[in-house]
Formats: structure tokens, sequence, C-alpha cells
């Protein structure tokens, strides 16, 4: 659980966006609404200040097993996607954003769970800290979700497309499988073509740019406060 005490000024910023998203998300939600749950640091605030408001949360879907064990410790009712009718908001961190709200997800390894999420959902919001607001995706190492038995061939035709491709060691996703982390892709553009490149690749189960499907806002935590920020066009 979140704490005021001993947060450092980068944990500060998530936390102050986990509670503007937390009050945006109330605003959104009725009592039959759907929540949809991301994982990391920023997310958990976002879960433990959403605990604060249980009674007004109907239920949730989590991107995650970690965001679903941490969703029921707060005895908040986590859903099945496959038993929902419809993700009212989603709301996740991020590891890069764009000034398109193109993203760079998956340094926790939650990435196909978390791009299933973000493609139900109804709006996207993406909550960060203003490290990671950048000009051009790729500085941050680029997570593919790989079916284990493909991981050499993936590896080599992500070397293909001019990337460093990394093998995250110990990492099983939950869905089984492993990731390779692709690093040296800086800059990607366009980001589109590249997602659906690596997409393409057997073996693939999803890449983390979030640029098919971008976020549809981003709350950013800056110094002089949170920023509501909408996709350049
Ligand atoms: C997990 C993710 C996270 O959203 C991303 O890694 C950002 O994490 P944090 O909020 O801890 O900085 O994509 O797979």
């Amino acid at each position: 659980m979140t704490s005021d005490t001993n947060l450092s000024p980068q944990d500060a910023l998530k936390k102050a966006v986990a509670q503007a998203a937390v009050d945006y998300t109330l605003s959104k939600i009725d009592d039959t609404s759907i929540v949809g749950i991301g994982t990391g640091s920023t997310a958990n605030f976002f879960i433990d200040l959403l605990a604060e408001h249980k009674a007004k949360v109907a239920g949730t879907v989590a991107s995650s097993e970690a965001s679903a064990d941490r969703l029921k410790q707060h005895g908040i009712p986590v859903y099945d996607l496959n038993a929902v009718d419809e993700v009212t908001i989603y709301v996740d961190g991020a590891d890069e954003t764009n000034s398109h709200l193109e993203l760079i997800k998956g340094g926790g390894a939650a990435l196909t769970r978390e791009k299933i999420t973000a493609a139900v959902a109804k709006e996207f919001l993406c909550i960060a800290d203003g490290s990671k607001w950048v000009d051009n995706l790729g500085g941050f190492p680029l997570p593919v979700e790989v079916i284990p038995m493909a991981r050499s061939h993936v590896a080599r035709e992500l070397a293909k497309l001019g990337g460093d491709p990394v093998y995250r060691e110990g990492v099983i996703t939950d869905n089984g499988n492993v990731i390779i982390d692709v690093h040296h892709l800086h800059p990607i553009s366009p980001v589109r073509e590249l997602e659906e490149k690596i997409n393409n690749i057997t073996g693939v189960v999803t890449n983390g740019l979030f640029a098919l499907r971008p976020a549809d806002a981003l709350m950013l935590g800056t110094e002089g406060g949170v920023k509501t920020i909408y996709p350049k066009n």
C-alpha cells in the first residue's frame, strides 16, 4: 500500500497522476461500469487510491495477475474479460509516450493483456510521470512477447529489423510466454508500421508498441502539476 512518507519525487508524480485518474474515473462510471486496470507501479497507486472509493466501483478487469491480486486484496471485484460486455475506461501506465499518445509498454511483461484490455475499452487513459514523455519512441527497449519455442527465430527476425534483441532471463508472462527486449530501435518511425511488422513475425504474440490503438488521453505528472494531454493530429 502507498503512503506519502518516503515517496521519491518520481513516485510522488505517479501518485499525483493516479489521484487525478481516480477523480476522472469516478466522474465517468455508474453502478454498472467495469473499469480496466493496468499493471505497474503507477497502476498500483491508482488501485490503492481507487480502493478508497470501492463502493462506487461495480467491477474491474485486470491486465495482469499481479493487479488482479492487489484489487482482490482491497475487496474490489475482478471479472474475467470474457464475462463483461464492455469496459468503460482503462487506466494504465507506460514506459514511453510521444505526443500522438503512441506508447511503449511492457516493462512489467504484461503487454499482451494490456493491449487486449485497451482494445476492448471505450476510453484508454494513460497515466505517467514526466520522465516517460519523449519526442521519439525507442529509447526504452521494446518488449516483445514470444511463444517459447519461437524465441530464436523471432530474435533473428527482430535483428533483421535493425534492433538488438535481448532475452529477458527468468521472466515468464501470465500467458506462459517469454519476453525479448529489442534495444537500439530509436527513433521508431513510422510507429504503426513497426508495430504491424513485428506482430507479423511468426511466434510473436504481440509487441509493446501501442500505436494502432494509442491512448485517448494522457495524465502526465510534472513539477508544475498534472497535465491532461490529448493526441496531437
Ligand atoms: C507493464 C507496463 C507498465 O505500464 C509500464 O512498465 C510502466 O510501469 P510503471 O508505472 O511502473 O513505470 O507496461 O507491462
